[in-house]
């Protein structure tokens, strides 16, 4: 029987991880930049927290979720996103306690039981953030200044920002009446998907995929002109932040968001080079969604991107095209198996002084260690033989400049010397 990787998991390796090691590490620069905190949180949570958290009529609850009963009977999912575990954690650590904004990122694997295509897996990797403890619209402003930037730094050209403001509880009623109002008359032209969302979550009517429901709503009312003066002054303010640092958006009066725990500001980064799955990351502002598990209301506005979109679209933009793959600064090439003490040796001491060393772990031959090392294309080669050992020094052979010479295995302790 063979044994499979499950339908929308995929395994990175090879000149994949090296693409993946090195955004990575550009995101971590710039959660430094920002003074982000990394928390990380368990990849499992109790059920509950997300059947509230996200909304039991969205997408994700309604058919995505990996949901499973444990031994002791306790109802489990596997993370579709990570901020309601942010959420959670943040309230169980009393975070709140010193009442000041906390600004909190993750990178992990999150899971959602969708059709498996190009952008969209089950198990998919997301970095975000996430600021606590402000209504601010210089918080909104800064997580997607952060999106924007980073993207950018990594040389997209090709996104765009689209945001919205879709209200708080009081705008977002009177918005509620008037989406229904509008689509009352059209209601047997909506999908069944969207007739039960008429009742139960009219506002994703809006964000339904299809094209009936999407033709039906292009005349729909527009969230901004039902904001009341608190939610209008809140997302002009968004606006001019991110005016004064000159970060194009587009207002898309349509934008919705899949996800019921947001308030005010949504917005989405998106690109016409990836297809379907055109969003690369999204989010937005969520001022109740602490108070469903705290006893108090705590705003908040973060964001999350999505790494396996992201690595697709920095490839198709070329932008991997200069990338050099993982090579190590040495190989040590044992002459004989007389010699192999002295290499691990050898190699330890490299090792300790930074540098990345390859030997020939298989005991292969002088001929294919050295065709080995040729493959690796690595710059400094040091061979060691019983002739040399026995006169403590060893072959070094820079394969740059084509140049070769003995050198004292003294000289080795300090190689940085004999490398420049
Ligand atoms: P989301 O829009 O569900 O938001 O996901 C954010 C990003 O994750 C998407 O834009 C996309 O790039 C990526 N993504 C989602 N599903 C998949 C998939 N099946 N395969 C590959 N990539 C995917 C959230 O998750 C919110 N928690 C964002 C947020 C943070 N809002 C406030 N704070």
């Amino acid at each position: 029987m063979v044994i499979r990787a499950i339908k929308g998991t995929r395994d990175v390796f090879g000149v994949e991880i090296r693409k993946w090691n090195i955004v990575e590490n550009r995101i971590l620069e710039f959660m430094r930049k920002y003074n982000y905190e990394e928390i990380r949180t368990p990849t499992f949570e109790q059920t509950q927290l997300y059947l509230r958290g996200i909304g039991d009529e969205t997408d994700i609850v309604n058919k995505e979720m990996y949901t499973f009963i444990d031994k002791g009977g306790r109802s489990i999912t596997l993370r579709p996103e990570g901020t309601a575990g942010v959420v959670r954690a943040y309230i169980e650590n009393k975070m709140y306690a010193d009442k000041t904004v906390k600004k909190l990122f993750y990178m992990g694997s999150m899971f959602r039981q969708e059709r498996p295509q190009k952008g969209r897996y089950r198990e998919f990797r997301q970095f975000g953030i996430e600021n606590i403890g402000t209504e601010e619209a210089l918080a909104d402003a800064e997580v997607i200044a952060f999106a924007y930037n980073l993207y950018k730094a990594l040389g997209l050209k090709s996104v765009k920002i689209e945001i919205n403001s879709i209200g708080c509880q009081e705008c977002r009623k009177k918005y509620l009446k008037a989406l229904k109002n509008f689509l009352k008359p059209h209601y047997n032209e909506l999908c069944e998907n969207c007739q039960r969302r008429f009742e139960t979550n009219t506002l994703r009517v809006l964000d339904c995929k299809n094209p009936k429901c999407k033709k039906v709503t292009e005349g729909a009312p527009s969230t901004i002109d039902y904001l009341c003066d608190g939610c209008k002054r809140h997302f002009k303010a968004v606006l001019h932040y991110l005016d004064i640092q000159d970060i194009p958006y587009v207002v898309n009066n349509r934008l919705v968001r899949g996800l019921d725990y947001y308030t005010r500001t949504v917005f989405e980064v998106t690109t016409d080079m990836l297809g379907s799955q055109n969003a690369i990351a999204a989010g937005g502002r969520y001022d109740y969604l602490i108070g469903m598990f705290h006893s108090e209301e705590i705003p908040a506005v973060g964001f999350a991107g999505g790494m396996d979109r992201l690595i697709l679209l920095m490839d198709e933009e070329g932008l991997f095209d200069d990338m050099e793959g993982y090579k190590p600064d040495v190989f040590v090439v044992a002459v004989n198996d007389d010699v192999r003490d002295e290499v691990v040796k050898i190699s330890g001491l490299l090792r300790e002084q930074g540098f990345s060393v390859e030997t020939d772990l298989a005991m292969k031959s002088l001929k294919s260690q050295l065709r080995r090392a040729g493959k690796l294309n690595v710059k400094n080669v040091l061979i060691v033989g019983p002739d040399e050992i026995a006169k403590r020094v060893v072959l070094y052979k820079n394969m740059e400049k084509h140049s070769q010479k003995e050198i004292d295995i003294e000289e080795l302790k300090n190689f940085k010397r004999i490398v420049e």
